[in-house]
């Protein structure tokens, strides 16, 4: 066993977890963060989606081990029990999720891609989610909670295509 310490959320959180503990594990299992989903368990889908210094992640492709002291951000430090985080009520709005397995991992890639900073179009968001799959809704609600919550946290408008792309 080996002692793994994550900045989760803000708050330090320490676990004796085996060496091949993934940090999706850890964080279901361990620190009992079952916000982030476990899907596929092999890099495919998404679900899993955390941030690690503010990098998108799958987290099931991840040792624990490999995320010692490091600051990881899920979905359960987005909002607080009074209000929602503005990706959550863009999708909200939109009725953009069905079942609602994918979101968690859908709104923590959107987290990452707004917090970057990049000036983006509907593609390169488009893109940018390729990652994150949804057996559900066919992504055009997703999409558009995705650019609602983009123009609301930077106050820029999505053109559909990259100006880069001109
Ligand atoms: S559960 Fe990690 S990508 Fe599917
Ligand atoms: S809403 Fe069901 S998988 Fe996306």
């Amino acid at each position: 066993m080996t002692d793994i310490t994550l900045t989760v959320n803000g708050e330090e959180r320490t676990a004796s977890v085996p060496p091949e503990t993934t940090l999706l594990k850890m964080l279901r299992e361990d620190l009992n963060l079952t916000g982030t989903k476990l899907g596929c368990d092999v890099g495919d889908c998404g679900a899993c989606t955390v941030l690690v210094d503010g990098i998108a992640v799958n987290a099931c492709l991840m040792l624990a081990g490999q995320a010692n002291g490091k600051k990881i951000e899920t979905i359960e430090g987005l909002s607080t029990m009074e209000e929602y985080h503005p990706i959550q009520k863009a999708f909200e709005e939109v009725a953009a999720l069905q079942c609602g397995f994918c979101g968690p991992g859908m709104i923590m890639s959107t987290k990452a891609m707004i917090d970057q900073g990049d000036d983006l179009s509907k593609q390169d968001i488009r893109d940018a989610l390729s990652g994150n799959l949804c057996r559900c809704t066919g992504y055009t609600k997703i999409i558009d909670g995705v650019i609602d919550a983009y123009e609301e946290i930077t106050g820029k408008k999505v053109p559909e295509i990259s100006p880069r792309a001109a």
